[in-house]
Parts: structure tokens; sequence; C-alpha cells
């Protein structure tokens, strides 16, 4: 693994995000152009996750987060999302050691009561072992789907009781299963795809986002850097006009039941 090199980082240093979730997407039609069953494609993508930890590792990317099994990819054939759940397993026996040594803390978003009670363990203690780590947090959406997070989150605070007046946005994000991470300021998607599939739907209300034609088993170091040099000349906005624009003088809405933050 080596060491941050941000100097020599091609890379505008300046603009860089703190959060880039991706959304791994193209195994299966990596596979398909190379005569290989669908479980080639992701095994070959385990192999890009790893560069692209590597990759924000050296670069200075602290938070991580991934899409690696959606609540709806339960709909896929029980042979390929048994493969799917071999393959994390696998992943974190063979990578935690590194993972571990290179100041990686693995978080996972999800639910695990539906995967197998190996997997269980073997997320649990991977996540309690690098729980110290700070350099990258990787957060794995392993059987993840963001309206069942935000369906979930609405029940857990009705059932606390919760007066309507202490719901706001804050109070949300503290039930969703994201809660402690900053928002992702940048989501790439690969293989050409141009939708969230169900993915961090709050939480990248004003995420930058980034699609790239290639594959992800083809993913590499450069493909990050293209899309770090895409979000570096993006102007975010959140809403406000730029300063030269009149940006900075707050206006008041109209309606008071607009306004935000309060809900009052
Ligand atoms: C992404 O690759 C991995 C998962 C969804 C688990 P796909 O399996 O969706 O690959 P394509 O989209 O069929 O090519
Ligand atoms: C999104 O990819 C889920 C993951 C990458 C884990 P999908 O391949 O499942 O999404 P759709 O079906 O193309 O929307
Ligand atoms: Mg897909």
């Amino acid at each position: 693994m080596p060491e941050p090199s941000p100097q020599a980082s091609p890379v505008d240093l300046a603009h860089l995000p703190r959060h880039v979730a991706v959304i791994m997407d193209g195994n299966g039609r990596w596979a398909k152009a190379r005569g290989l069953p669908r479980l080639a494609g992701h095994r070959a993508g385990t192999k890009s996750l790893r560069r692209l930890i590597e990759s924000c590792i050296e670069i200075g990317i602290p938070y991580l987060t991934i899409y690696a099994f959606s609540t709806e990819n339960w709909k896929r054939p029980v042979h390929e999302v048994r493969g799917l759940m071999f393959l994390l397993e696998e992943v974190i026996q063979r990578q935690l050691d590194e993972l571990d040594a290179n100041g990686v803390r693995i978080r996972h978003v999800g639910w695990l009561d539906q995967v197998p009670k190996h997997l269980q363990h073997a997320i649990a203690s991977a996540i309690q072992r690098t729980a110290a780590n700070r350099r990258l947090t990787l957060s794995v959406a392993f059987n993840y789907g963001a309206r069942a997070e935000i369906v979930r989150a609405v029940r857990d605070i009705v059932l606390a009781q919760t007066p309507a007046s202490e719901i706001d946005e804050a109070c949300i994000e503290r039930h969703l299963q994201t809660a402690g991470l900053p928002d992702p300021d940048l989501v790439i998607r690969t293989s050409g795809e141009m939708r969230l599939s169900n993915f961090l739907l709050w939480q990248a209300a004003y995420a930058e986002f980034y699609c790239t034609e290639t594959l992800w088993p083809d993913f590499d170091r450069a493909d990050l850097v293209a899309a770090l040099r895409s979000y570096a000349v993006r102007e975010r906005r959140f809403g406000v006009l730029p300063p030269a624009e009149g940006g900075g003088s707050a206006g008041r809405p109209a309606d008071p039941s607009l306004r935000d933050a309060s809900y009052g």
C-alpha cells in the first residue's frame, strides 16, 4: 500500500470531495462480454474495489461508501445472491489485515438480519476490529435500500414517541443508517447507467454526480482521478446564488411553512 502522497497526486487537492460514494455497476456485462458467468464479473469487481480503496487512501479522501448489494438485489437468481454473499465474506477474510493496517475503519449500512450468520459475524468482527481507525471510513452498503432506510427511520421516530415539534432534518438524519457520516459530495456510477437505484436518496440531496461508461471491473485509479477532476471544477450552490449575483443576501420565504430547519 503506497503512503499518501498528495503533492504527487494529479488532482486538485483544494477541491477534493470529503465523501465519495460509488455505485459499482456493470459486473454482469463485463463477464458477459468475455463469455464468463456473472459471478466472474463480481469477482473481478472485488479487485477494482481494492484498487479504489488504495487510491482513496493515497489521494487522501477520508470517507468512501460503496454500494455492494441492494435490497432489490435479492430478486436475482439464488446462486448469484449466494455468490455475492460468499464474495463479501472472502473479501473480508483476505483483505481485513491489510485494511486494518492501512487505517481503514469499516462500517456497514443496511441490515444484516437476512444475511447468513457467518457473514453477519465476519462483518461484525471487521467493524469491531477497525473501529479505532480514522484514515479512511469505508461504509459498505450491503442489503441497503434508501426507501427502506427512510421507512425504518420514521418508524423508530414514531416508536420513540417523538413530539412532532422535535422532528426536523437533524432528527431524521440521526435515525438513518449513515448517522454520523457527512453527506456524500460526489456519487460515481459506472457502466453508463444514470440512476440512483435506491442509493442514499436522502444523503445525496446535494451530491454531484459522475457517470462513466467504464464497467466496474475495469474502473481504476485513472477513472477515479477523472471523476475527481470533474468534481473539482464544478460549482456547488446548495440553492444559493453565487456572490457575484447577489448570493449571501438572505431573503425570506413568502410562505412561512417553507422555512427550512425549524418547520415551525
Ligand atoms: C453490479 O453489477 C453489482 C451488483 C449489483 C451486486 P451488476 O451485477 O448489476 O452488473 P450488470 O449491471 O448486470 O452489468
Ligand atoms: C445497483 O445496481 C446496486 C448495486 C450496485 C449494488 P443494480 O444493477 O442493481 O441497479 P439497476 O437494476 O440497474 O437499477
Ligand atoms: Mg447492474
